[in-house]
């Protein structure tokens, strides 16, 4: 246990004769209690997602590319609207998974003072990288112009603008003294977690995840169709852990959660939400696959009025009707074939050790 005024990072000198842990000190930021010692667990929901996301392990070279391959070099496979939506969104993808990434490890790792938070973390920041082999993975398969493609969020105006915004969000955490445990910095982490856990996992990648899963219900680019749908479940999880830390860092420290910066969380969405609509339009200018940019901005006002929702905030927009209703559905992969069952039964028994 840390014996200065800091928050506890785990590299402080060891307290030789400090009392245990108690469940009851451990905090989410601004922990004085010592972050190397994962028990007596408290936040058992993190505990929990962690061991979720250990089972739904997956890699994406087990997926087949086959179909996808010769779809895509077939001339008439894809019209040249799908190709560009494609392309689009696995650039925004391909660079905004090592931005996730980087936000972990850089930003959030440091300040959440909590070490069953931190091993979802740890488990988190694995599968970002997980997802952005996805892209390399689907790059090479299809032999896509890969200099095109990570460069997209340099070079595609409404994909940089985004990258930008949530960039803004992260500024102030990668300055060297950043610390937090004043209501400014408090606030600027959770400004953070609003930008990348709930706008961009739980805002930006769903339209990502809508225009490619209607590909896949049209039988067209499976197998990407179907990584996505692993992304889409790790996603998930990610955002609803996001969505728990803001709410408990919220309920120990009621006292940063003033009307102000509700306000202020309320126009960060509304921001998101606009730029994500401008995405879409230079995405899919015309209509395709039960897609359109318009049904992408009612979508999109959907899901942002669910987030302000589940951040205890009230809705921005009122919009009820969830225009993808199938989204849902595409969340239940236990409506797929038995890939996991196949895949967690060889990693358990998995090559076996060799010693040699
Ligand atoms: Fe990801
Ligand atoms: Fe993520």
């Amino acid at each position: 246990m840390s014996t200065t005024e800091t928050a506890a990072i785990g590299f402080e000198e060891i307290d030789r004769g400090a009392a245990r842990i108690a469940a009851d000190a451990k905090r989410m930021i601004n922990a004085r209690t010592d972050v190397n010692q994962l028990l007596p667990l408290k936040y058992t929901w993190a505990w929990d997602k962690y061991l979720v996301a250990c089972a739904n392990h997956w890699m994406p070279t087990e997926v087949a590319m086959q179909a996808d391959i010769a779809l895509w070099k077939s001339p008439g496979g894809l019209t040249d609207d799908e190709r560009t939506m494609l392309k689009r969104n696995l650039g925004f993808f391909a660079t905004a998974e090592s931005l996730v990434a980087n936000n972990i490890v850089l930003a959030v790792y440091r300040n959440l003072t909590n070490p069953e938070c931190r091993q979802y973390l740890l488990r988190q920041a694995f599968e970002e990288a997980v997802h952005t082999h996805t892209f390399q993975y689907v790059c090479e398969s299809l032999g896509l112009d890969e200099g095109e493609l990570f460069n997209m969020y340099r070079e595609i105006p409404s994909i940089t603008d985004k990258d930008a915004w949530a960039l803004e969000h992260t500024r102030a955490l990668s300055e060297p003294d950043f610390r937090t445990g004043t209501p400014a910095a408090d606030r600027a982490f959770l400004r953070d977690l609003v930008a990348f856990y709930v706008v961009f996992e739980g805002m930006w990648f769903y339209t990502g995840f809508a225009q490619i899963l209607s590909l896949g219900r049209r039988n067209k680019m499976v197998g990407i169709a179907e990584q996505y749908q692993y992304i889409l479940r790790d996603e998930s999880i990610h955002l609803n852990f996001g969505i728990d830390v803001i709410t408990m860092i919220r309920m120990e420290n009621p006292h940063i959660w003033t009307a102000d910066f509700v306000e202020e969380i309320r126009t960060m969405l509304r921001e998101a939400c606009d730029l994500e609509v401008a995405y879409a339009r230079d995405t899919m200018p015309r209509g395709m696959l039960g897609l359109s940019a318009q049904l992408c901005e009612k979508y999109l006002h959907f899901i942002t009025d669910r987030r302000a929702e589940q951040l205890g905030l009230d809705p921005l927009f009122g919009e009820t009707e969830n225009p993808f209703p199938w989204m849902s559905e595409a969340m239940d992969l236990k409506k797929e074939k038995n890939f996991f069952e196949t895949r967690v039964t060889e990693y358990r028994t998995g090559g076996g050790l060799d010693w040699d």
